[in-house]
């Protein structure tokens, strides 16, 4: 049996995997209207995945209690708060023996902290999951300085039997692996914008149309090789002196929150929305990441 603690846009979605790999899960979200929405929302992804509807193998619940003492692993994937997240932690260290394995979703917290008031730090892990995860399968499994390295094991093995991509982050470095890449490729395109070099539409048709283009089938680090590491040397010579090293959040970001301009949902972000664009590109994720309808 495994527990999810938050049924949300990644919650809901991480207990329809392993209820669809055959697994009893149960769900925790406190949210009335939200916790009523799940079996659709489970349907739905079984359907888009050509799956049988496997809704019936979640159980919802509106809190924490010790039914979760019987599973193997219980995922966090509440919001990204850190005192919430620690509460959770410690109310589960209450609840769970300790053959439960502990889980977070974070983003970007550390995993040390969030399990810093758990009882059994050796069976706290990270589990970075992607979203949509059914389609983005890639998990990091974040292992701190306590967690066991039998801990480590068993969640790749119980993320690998459900069809994800389970990787071993050593160290619980603040957003993985996968984050502070995707982050420091972010830092730099808003510096882009935000110094007149090009405009946010400009920044996007280059990535995709030049290295983007390849990071799905070629690594940057395998990129790197491939060509000549000696490339790479002259040119980290000349530029890194030059790439944006802000520490804090750039002025074009923050000034654009404060003017409420969030992005598609509010109409404009880094660019202008409507409804037909931000469906239009929705739609075109969705075609590419799941498998064609037969
Ligand atoms: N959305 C993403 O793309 C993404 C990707 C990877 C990781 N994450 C991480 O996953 C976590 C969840 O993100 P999300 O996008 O699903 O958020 P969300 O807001 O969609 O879902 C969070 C859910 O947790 C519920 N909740 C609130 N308090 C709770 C409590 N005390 N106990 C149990 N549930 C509670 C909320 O009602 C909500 O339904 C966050 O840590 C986030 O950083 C998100």
């Amino acid at each position: 049996m495994i527990g999810v603690i938050g049924g949300g846009r990644m919650g809901a979605a991480i207990a329809q995997i392993f209820a669809s790999d055959g697994c009893d899960v149960i769900l925790v979200e406190p949210d009335g209207k939200t916790r009523a929405a799940i079996p659709a929302r489970i349907a739905a992804i079984c359907e888009a995945r050509r799956q049988d509807d496997a809704a019936s193998r979640v159980a919802t619940r509106a809190a924490m209690d010790d039914e979760l003492a019987g599973c193997a692993l219980v995922i966090e994937a509440a919001p990204e708060k850190l005192e919430l997240k620690q509460a959770i932690f410690e109310r589960l260290s209450a609840l769970c023996g300790p053959a439960t394995i502990l889980a977070t979703n974070t983003s970007v917290i550390p995993v040390t902290d969030i399990g810093a008031r758990a009882s059994h730090p050796e069976r706290v892990v990270g589990t970075h999951f992607w979203n949509p995860p059914y389609a983005v399968r890639l998990v990091e499994v974040v292992q701190t300085a306590a967690t066991s390295p039998e801990t480590v094991e068993r969640t790749m093995a119980l993320m690998a039997r459900a069809g994800q991509m389970p990787v071993h982050v050593r160290r619980d470095v603040p957003g993985f692996i996968g984050n502070r890449l995707q982050h420091a490729l972010k830092r730099e395109a808003i510096a882009l914008v935000q110094n007149g070099v090009c405009d946010a539409a400009t920044v996007d048709f280059v990535i995709r149309n030049s290295f983007g283009a390849r990071l799905g089938i070629m690594g940057t680090l395998e990129q790197s090789d491939l060509v000549g590491l000696n490339l790479t040397l002259d040119i980290h010579k000349v530029i890194l002196s030059d790439l944006d090293r802000s520490t804090e959040p750039q002025k074009l970001l923050v000034d654009l929150v404060a003017a409420g301009k969030t992005g598609a949902s509010a109409g404009e972000g880094f660019r202008t929305w409507n409804d037909e664009e931000r469906a239009e590109l929705q739609g075109r994720l969705d075609r590419a990441l799941l498998p064609p309808r037969g």
